[in-house]
């Protein structure tokens, strides 16, 4: 298999394709006739390919599978997409996964470094224990560096776990200027750091990213709980306070009942936590939606979670 060329982010109209993607979704649209619709995913994003003519000859083609694309790049409502005017599977062995799977803009390396500096500011002895049984643990770094921060609602993709945590220790920082009296900075980083490790046990991604059996049955919340609650037992006299309130950032952090917290922030450091995590969240939502095409010129389409549409005018 030749090595991939047409990257979905780079396709602009006029462009040929001919190349390898991987159908992240497949629909069928109407206009007057029937015609099949492929949303086409490698690692820089999703662009939307259509076919129209002998469609019933490519009806057998489905989801999640990998396929050659032959085409033109045409404009849609402001946005590129493809006029397809063949698509065949291809097998899965026959093309390099890390090309097909989403995956953060941002350098993954880079990020990891930044958080083990934020892991080495934590002061308190145990709490910088605590860290360090995990974030030394190459098995443990391995998976966090690759995490999704979710299966659609913000960072979906690989290293979006890496890139929510780093957001949230640059915010922790910053408040360190600006509440300096305020919060017990090294239980709130801490918190920030280990809040959602649990997503590593809660997702499961070859190329599209699903729940786990154990994801769906127990969540991200209660998993980093259990392994946080693992290691601090492993450390010698961990103050029996200290855990309590590190256990309880964890689970404080959605903030609400209806969002799957068990219990309500309770220390200042689980409030402010709570609201970080939320901002990130809803930026990397706002972010996301910039990037797609615009209604009206721009406004963005309704986006479920933040219950409106956005301007971006
Ligand atoms: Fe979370
Ligand atoms: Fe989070």
């Amino acid at each position: 298999m030749p090595m991939k060329r047409n990257f979905a982010r780079d396709l602009k109209k006029g462009d040929t394709v001919d190349d390898a993607f991987f159908i992240a979704e497949r629909y069928y649209g109407k206009k007057n006739v029937e015609y099949l619709i492929f949303n086409l995913q490698d690692k820089t994003g999703v662009i939307r390919g259509k076919i129209f003519d002998n469609i019933d000859k490519y009806i057998g083609i489905k989801e999640h599978s990998f396929v050659w694309v032959k085409g033109t790049v045409e404009e849609y409502q402001g946005r590129p997409e493809i006029r397809i005017s063949e698509i065949t599977e291809v097998e899965p062995k026959a093309v390099k996964r890390e090309d097909f799977v989403l995956t953060s803009k941002r350098n993954l390396d880079q990020m990891v470094k930044e958080v083990l500096g934020y892991c080495a500011q934590v002061e308190n002895p145990f709490l910088a224990q605590l860290l360090n049984s995990f974030f030394s643990d190459p098995e443990f770094l391995a998976q966090f560096r690759e995490c999704p921060a979710a299966k659609r609602a913000h960072q979906a993709y690989l290293g979006g776990l890496l890139e929510h945590t780093v957001y949230l220790g640059r915010l922790v920082q910053a408040a360190k200027e600006i509440y300096p009296e305020e919060f017990d900075f090294s239980l709130l980083m801490t918190g920030a750091l280990l809040h959602d490790i649990g997503k590593i046990k809660e997702y499961e991604y070859d190329v599209d990213i699903n729940l786990s059996t154990q994801g769906k049955l127990i969540g991200h919340i209660c998993l980093g709980y259990a392994m946080v609650r693992e290691k601090i037992r492993e450390i010698k006299d961990f103050p029996a306070d200290l855990a309590d309130k590190t256990l309880h950032l964890i689970l404080a952090s959605h903030g609400e009942l209806e969002q799957g917290s068990p219990v309500l922030p309770k220390i200042p450091e689980a409030f402010f936590l709570y609201h970080i995590d939320n901002l990130d969240a809803k930026l990397a939502m706002v972010r996301e939606l910039k990037e797609k095409p615009k209604k009206n010129n721009f406004w963005s389409e309704y986006h479920k979670l933040l219950e409106t549409d956005i301007y971006f005018g």
